[in-house]
């Protein structure tokens, strides 16, 4: 089945975030993940498997370059899950950040750190391993994921995501992204983690 360009889950503007710099993110660089990821999973259907080289060859540039667009699709579908919220943490999550982390503010605290820290991903992910909540970053959309875990809460801070609105002033974009922040939508995520997942 063929990857898709969703519409964006949230209609309200966002505080802080502008709608140029969504129109960025969701119209120009998610669009072109989802199509080159289309492109790759044609490509490798096609590719020569007989010359399979770890140094250089066609099907393993694919399989390369598969996980940079598969990844960059799923990690912004996940960023803009979190947004058009109020901000206000609530839910069964907020319960096991409390659990896991000892305090929202801890985890908070560690959150906003982990987003001046990386270069591109920062995800509050539940850890199937672990059977608990952790902050994981990723300084690439195929670097530094950690197998085994399905992801909460995502921000974005590749520079395209907030220097139109922010310039280099990265915390005040992770302030925004706070406050923005849709607890309704993670909480759901978290249902089902729980419901079809066996996270517990
Ligand atoms: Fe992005």
């Amino acid at each position: 089945m063929p990857y898709e360009v969703k519409p964006l889950p949230f209609t309200k503007e966002l505080t802080g975030i502008s709608k140029k710099t969504m129109d960025i993110h969701h119209g120009t660089l998610y669009t072109g993940y989802v199509n080159k990821s289309n492109a790759i999973e044609e490509g490798i259907k096609k590719a020569d498997k007989a010359g399979a080289n770890a140094t250089y060859s066609e099907i393993g540039e694919l399989k390369r370059q598969q996980s940079f667009a598969v990844n960059g699709v799923y990690l912004h579908e996940a960023y803009f899950n979190c947004l058009g919220g109020d901000g206000k943490p609530t839910g069964a999550l907020v319960d096991w950040i409390k659990r896991d982390f000892g305090s929202y503010e801890n985890w908070e605290a560690d959150f906003k750190a982990a987003g001046m820290a990386a270069r591109g991903w920062v995800i509050l992910a539940y850890d199937f391993h672990k059977r608990k909540l952790c902050n994981y970053s990723a300084d690439v959309h195929n670097q530094g994921g950690i197998w085994g875990c399905a992801s909460l809460v995502v921000l974005d801070v590749y520079e395209h995501a907030y220097f139109i609105d922010f310039g280099a002033n990265r915390k005040g974009y992770i302030d925004a992204f706070m406050a923005n922040l849709n607890w309704k939508a993670v909480n759901e995520t978290h249902k089902v983690l729980i419901t079809q997942c066996g996270a517990k």
